[in-house]
């Protein structure tokens, strides 16, 4: 019997070096990324491909028909990296090489820094994708917007209204600190998905799938560098590829949970808790605090194993934050940011003791630690 072709996207990123601090890609380093994927296109490598930034990121969209977590593609995407990086050396541009925490490439870049979300899917008639990319924020991140999505009627009305949604769909959702992972289905084991994954430093939804038929309907990046390296190397900026329509949420569905603002891990050295912001490509870039964190979502259409691309060739990319449908959100992001901001260094604003233990404040805390002495009374 002959096999059906299938499609994977792959969206592979890294912070491989910024202009002024944790900001921004700049465009030397777009450069390399897009001659590398241009050349990977003609080898016949990749299909065709989209290069973008959230903040200092460096994101490779590539589609092609190897599937995931191949060595060759992987290896594309880490090269060219490597040479971003090397040029952010030379620039002296601010945390050169940042995520890329091996020296040796070994077969697929995961556990070596920078964060991956893949899919292979037998393309549908019509196939819409949504692309997400966020800056100063952690695996865990997406859990929120991924279950509103997926799991809740509020968010989405195909939940209710379309037939082949009905049957619910399975969360694959990983226990970062112990390297498990579980799936659990909804709507039957709703409670129980979200005991886990409120707890978003430890637990992150690594993938979904339609519960009759085990379509695939999201991936998203869980790696958390802190865990890879054992030290604070900066924050796993998450990826996340979903799918929608007929039969699945509507893109407009998938957006919706982000009318609003929500709160992240990740802002200003990884350390403190921040308003998640919407913004189009213009805007992506981390500024104030290093932040307030930020999520573009970029939308194309699955074409025989390509980006659909216009008479030009030039894939056709919809920057879906780029609207004044999430300007609320992103006042509401300020707005709450300004109000964390006042807080300082005081919880809740700053992280809990257990995610600051990844950061640098252990070594503040070894050097004052002769220091205590017994309360009296307590000897
Ligand atoms: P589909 O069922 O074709 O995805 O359409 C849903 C819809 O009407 C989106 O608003
Ligand atoms: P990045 O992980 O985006 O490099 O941010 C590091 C940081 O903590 C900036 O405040
Ligand atoms: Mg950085
Ligand atoms: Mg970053």
């Amino acid at each position: 019997m002959l096999l059906p072709k299938k499609t994977t996207i792959s969206l592979i990123k890294c912070d491989v070096g910024s202009l002024a601090g944790h900001h921004v890609v700049p465009k030397p380093l777009f450069k390399i990324a897009e001659k590398n994927m241009e050349n990977a296109a003609a080898q016949g490598i990749i299909n065709n491909y989209f290069v973008f930034n959230a903040g200092d990121d460096l994101e490779l969209l590539m589609l092609h028909e190897k599937g995931e977590q191949n060595p060759i593609v992987h290896k594309l995407a880490w090269n060219t990296f490597k040479e971003a990086a090397d040029k952010a050396l030379d620039l002296k541009l601010y945390g050169a090489g940042q995520d890329l925490l091996k020296s040796a490439f070994s077969g697929n870049v995961c556990g070596m820094g920078p964060g991956v979300a893949e899919m292979e899917i037998e393309e549908r008639g019509a196939d819409p994708i949504v692309v997400f990319a966020a800056d100063k924020t952690s695996a865990g991140s997406f859990n929120y917007p991924l279950f509103r999505m997926f799991a809740d009627p509020m968010n989405t009305a195909g939940l209710v209204i379309d037939p082949h949604m009905l049957c619910g769909f399975k969360f694959d959702v990983v226990d970062t600190i112990e390297n498990k992972v579980i799936t659990l289905k909804c709507p039957e084991e709703t409670y129980e998905l979200l005991a886990l994954i409120g707890t978003v430093g430890r637990y992150a939804v690594s993938r979904i799938r339609r519960a009759d038929d085990d379509l695939i309907c999201a991936s998203s990046s869980v790696s958390k560098l802190s865990l890879i390296a054992g030290k604070y190397v900066g924050k796993d900026d998450p990826v996340m590829i979903t799918r929608a329509q007929h039969g699945l949420p509507a893109v407009g569905e998938i957006l919706a949970p982000f009318m609003q603002t929500y709160f992240v891990m990740g802002w200003m050295r990884g350390s403190h808790w921040g308003p998640l912001m919407p913004v189009g490509l213009k805007d992506s870039r981390c500024t104030a605090f290093d932040g307030p964190p930020r999520i573009v979502a970029l939308g194309l259409q699955v074409s025989n194993g390509r980006i659909a691309s216009d008479d030009e060739g030039k894939p056709m990319i919809a920057d879906l934050f780029d609207d004044p449908a999430f300007a609320l959100a992103r006042e509401e992001a300020v707005k709450e940011g300004n109000t964390l901001r006042r807080m300082g260094e005081f919880e809740p604003a700053r992280l809990g003791p257990e995610e600051m233990e990844y950061t640098t404040i252990q070594t503040v805390l070894k050097k004052l630690d002769k220091r205590f002495t017994t309360l009296k009374g307590q000897e």
